[in-house]
């Protein structure tokens, strides 16, 4: 059985005040069924992680440099970030790959950087608006899949999140026949690459405009195994029906 995720992504939202909504979702949620990842920036890890040490409630990064260490002034590695107390990163999110040209192949040498220092890679794909229109859905997931991931995935190493671009921040979201479309794609094609046992212990999340509203009938979607969650999951009072939601499902 995967265990469902709920997954925050606070992208570049959050100084040392925005901690007490953290205060808040540990209280609730610090021994939740479901587990909780919150991907604070990277400033806001180590004092973070004093908050959520004695629960189950997991920190990451949002993005990571390939190499462990060097001359990359401004950038951080995944040994950083797991030193600040993260056990994930968030890879090749569709804000990364528009902001900074981050390619698949930049997202597979981040992802084998990541399991290097020991932390699980949360793998971000997804299409644009003109790529859907266009029918190439799945063949534009296909190949970001195959490119991003460096052979060795698991279900300890790596979570897949289905983001379309078009759905993140917009409050659009895909019909659920959409939704599952996407995500038994995922799982036949992580099954033909890596065979069915291990395919079947990687969870795949949903992400894009994911609200309390709407995510219990996106958690009862196939093959839907958690959410990544941008804006609902800055605040307590957002993200924690999220999280009951998930739980109940
Ligand atoms: P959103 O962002 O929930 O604000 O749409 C999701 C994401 O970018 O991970």
């Amino acid at each position: 059985m995967r265990q469902k995720l709920a997954a925050g992504n606070w992208k570049m939202n959050g100084t040392g005040t925005a901690l007490a909504e953290l205060e808040i979702l540990t209280q609730a949620h610090g021994h939740s069924g479901a587990q909780i990842l919150i991907c604070p920036p990277a400033t806001l890890l180590a004092p973070a992680a004093q908050i959520t040490k004695t629960t189950a409630i997991a920190l990451g990064g949002q993005d990571c440099h390939a190499a462990a260490s060097g001359a990359h002034t401004g950038d951080i590695s995944a040994e950083m970030l797991k030193d600040a107390g993260a056990t994930a990163v968030i890879l090749g999110h569709s804000e990364r790959r528009a902001d900074h040209g981050e390619t698949s192949d930049m997202v597979c040498a981040k992802t084998s950087a990541t399991w290097h220092a020991g932390l699980t890679a949360v793998v971000c794909l997804g299409e644009t608006l003109d790529q859907r229109e266009a029918g190439e859905t799945l063949a534009v997931i296909g190949s970001q899949l195959a490119a991003s991931l460096p052979d060795g995935a698991s279900g300890s190493n790596t979570v897949i999140a289905y983001e379309p671009v078009w759905a993140i921040g917009t409050g659009k979201v895909p019909t659920l026949e959409q939704i599952a479309e996407v995500h038994d794609f995922l799982r036949a094609e992580l099954s033909t690459r890596l065979g069915a046992e291990t395919a079947n212990a990687i969870r795949l999340l949903y992400g894009g405009s994911v609200k309390p509203g709407n995510a219990a009938e996106i958690f009862a979607t196939s093959n839907v195994d958690g959410a990544l969650v941008g804006g609902a999951s800055l605040k307590a009072s957002d993200f924690s029906p999220i999280i009951a939601a998930l739980e109940a499902s």
